[in-house]
């Protein structure tokens, strides 16, 4: 939530904080700034509501000149999403300027003292108090004063703070609110993650929690609360900037979902080796992994869902139960957990704040600790006892596409792994699924080259959803002019069994994320005990329908929903004469895969007809209204 960056060197610094900024727009678009020092009096800065372009209108129009700059991109939690509440924020004298991250939990009370002692607020955000503090505190050294400021707030924050009174410098800090260091050469980057640094350095430092960094053009100083330097190694990056680009894609959510068979094959050929399954940076021992007796999931959003897969996979390899909870329920419900319980936190970013005090949590009542994350670095793979890497590359599209596809093959390596390892999976077995799962890249390239060739049957397909859709709904309120006053009559069905289940929950998630159509994930065989009751000619409806054990009841459920007029789409198994005898609204085929690897193929379709209809429906694909990539906020 909120991306800042920072820029200290030789250059003109306004373009390059609005770059780092937009590769961090993910984050939040509710308003953008940017506070530049250049050696006059007060700092000077610019900031407005609205996406990142609407800044760079007001800044052709009035540049800034500086090299030393901070800028921010927010995502709204106290104070409308106006000009105002965005930052920076400035002292009464606009000597300092502060950008934030982050949440101040006692800012109403800092807020009353400091305007007693005269601190003129121009907005309702929390942020405002650090300025002010920072002012307060500020007898000529800015480093110390961020540091006094710090001991009075309680909350969460990734800061960055510069002061017209001393040149070429910003001073940031972090707790619990991600901020990388980019070393360069005879300039210096802070950024919210490290995808906003790839332009300039593959060198950076992960700031820790309770530091105090001072950046100038050519140093680095780092120090904890107390003052007491801090001795780091700056560690290089392997992503690239390419993979941060749209590579000629229109979106960043079609490109990654075109990347998913290549990033399988990479994490295959890395994690597989002469057969045996290999997690370099698991630090997790033998012994640990033996005394385990439950295994619990936690996660939010796209990453619960793979946790829910994961529920099938890792019982069926490894016979130990399994539990699978989103971590806002996990963490605020005293889970009994402890000794024998292995608690896996799943998250791209590694920062989601509910999944984090999920792992906390465990950790306190004696669990073992495991995140599989995305984020090199992240807080999570910094505070779990082990950690997994997805290796997706950097995933920018607010939608998760890749970054599950990646989930869903760390937990099939991680079950393969420990039924090896424990001899609860049959060593045939454990060959013929390393086998197959080799195979699936290029069955997941062939959905992919099929939806290629067949794009324009989609989008038409989608543009007839859109004239129904509308069509429908002019139909209905004509009718009863009263019902404008209730929620539209045109939604999409998921429907899904067994491990393709969380895929029908997957499926519509992504369409509701950028869509905005009311959309609805179902276990297929619950159909009968409510949601039929929405089945007319109206609703689209999915079902997941791959080979598998529960095949026949799927068709079921579908001449259910047929003989109610419904639309239904499926997704099956290529070969299957079976379901054109329904004549469904439209097929789609995926390659033959078992029944347990499916999730990995099926979700793929499901992942471009919520792309197909958001885009037929004209909306901001790779960032959606009101939502974050990632949720660093409770
Ligand atoms: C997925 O499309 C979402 N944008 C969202 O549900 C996401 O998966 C969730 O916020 C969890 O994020 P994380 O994986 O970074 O923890």
């Amino acid at each position: 939530m909120c991306g800042i960056f920072g820029y200290t060197g030789g250059k003109q610094a306004q373009n390059l904080v609005i770059q780092g900024l937009k590769h961090l727009e993910y984050r939040g678009y509710d308003s953008s700034g940017v506070a530049i020092q250049n050696g006059a009096k007060a700092i000077h800065f610019e900031k407005t509501q609205g996406k990142i372009r609407n800044l760079e209108e007001i800044l052709k129009k009035h540049p800034l000149q500086g090299k030393t700059a901070i800028g921010h991109t927010r995502w709204a939690t106290h104070g409308t999403p106006n000009d105002l509440n965005a930052h920076p924020h400035l002292d009464n004298h606009s000597q300092i300027a502060v950008v934030h991250n982050g949440i101040i939990e006692n800012y109403f009370d800092l807020k009353q003292n400091l305007k007693k002692h005269g601190a003129r607020f121009r907005s309702e955000t929390d942020t405002e108090v650090i300025v002010h503090l920072v002012a307060k505190y500020y007898k000529g050294n800015l480093e110390n004063a961020v540091r006094r400021a710090l001991k009075d707030i309680r909350g969460t924050y990734a800061i960055a703070v510069i002061c017209s009174k001393e040149p070429g410098k910003i001073v940031a800090a972090r707790l619990d609110s991600p901020l990388v260091v980019g070393i360069g050469r005879e300039e210096n980057f802070l950024a919210s993650d490290v995808s906003a640094l790839l332009d300039h350095t593959d060198r950076v430092i992960y700031v820790e929690n309770g530091e105090v960094i001072t950046l100038s053009d050519r140093a680095v100083s780092i120090t904890d609360l107390s003052g007491k330097p801090v001795k780091r190694v700056p560690v290089k990056i392997q992503w690239t900037i390419t993979q941060a680009k749209k590579g000629g894609y229109p979106h960043f959510m079609i490109k990654e979902i075109f990347e998913q068979p290549e990033i399988l094959t990479a994490i295959l050929r890395e994690r597989i080796q002469k057969s045996k399954i290999i997690f370099e940076e698991l630090k997790i021992s033998a012994a640990e992994l033996k005394s385990v007796k439950r295994i619990v999931i936690i996660a939010c959003g796209t990453a619960y869902h793979a946790g829910l897969v994961g529920k099938y996979i890792l019982e069926e390899f490894t016979n130990i139960p399994v539990w699978v909870d989103t971590s806002s329920e996990f963490r605020y419900r005293d889970p009994k957990v402890g000794k024998g319980d292995l608690v896996i936190a799943i998250s791209q970013s590694g920062e989601t704040a509910d999944t984090l005090a999920g792992i906390r949590e465990a950790k306190m009542k004696k669990a073992l600790t495991l995140t599989i994350c995305n984020v090199l670095g992240s807080t999570m793979s910094r505070e779990a006892k082990g950690v997994i890497y997805t290796h997706a590359g950097p995933e920018i599209a607010v939608a998760s596409t890749k970054a599950y596809t990646a989930q869903l093959a760390t937990l099939y390596l991680l079950g393969l792994y420990l039924g090896n390892f424990l001899k609860t999976l049959p060593e045939k077995r454990f060959h013929a699924l390393v086998k197959e799962l080799f195979r699936v890249p290029s069955m997941m390239q062939k959905v992919l080259d099929q939806y290629k060739k067949e794009e324009k049957d989609w989008a038409a397909k989608a543009h007839d959803f859109n004239k129904r859709y509308h069509a429908q709904l002019e139909k209905y309120y004509k009718a009863d002019p009263e019902k404008r006053k209730r929620s539209p009559n045109g939604f999409f069905l998921y429907l899904g069994r067994g491990i393709n289940y969380p895929n029908a929950l997957e499926g519509a998630l992504k369409l509701k994320e950028i869509s905005y159509i009311p959309a609805e994930g179902y276990p297929a065989g619950e159909m009968k005990h409510g949601p039929i009751a929405l089945i007319d000619e109206n609703p689209w409806v999915i079902c997941l329908a791959p080979q598998s054990k529960t095949y026949e009841k799927m068709i079921s459920n579908i001449q259910e929903i047929k003989a109610r007029g419904g639309m239904v789409i499926p997704v099956v198994t290529e070969g299957d004469k079976e379901i054109y005898k329904l004549k469904p609204f439209y097929t789609i085929e995926i390659p033959k895969v078992s029944e347990i690897l499916s999730p990995l193929v099926a979700v793929l379709p499901l992942q471009l007809i919520a792309y197909c209809v958001a885009k037929e429906f004209g909306e901001d694909i790779d960032q959606p209204r009101n939502l974050a990539k990632s949720v660093t906020v409770e």
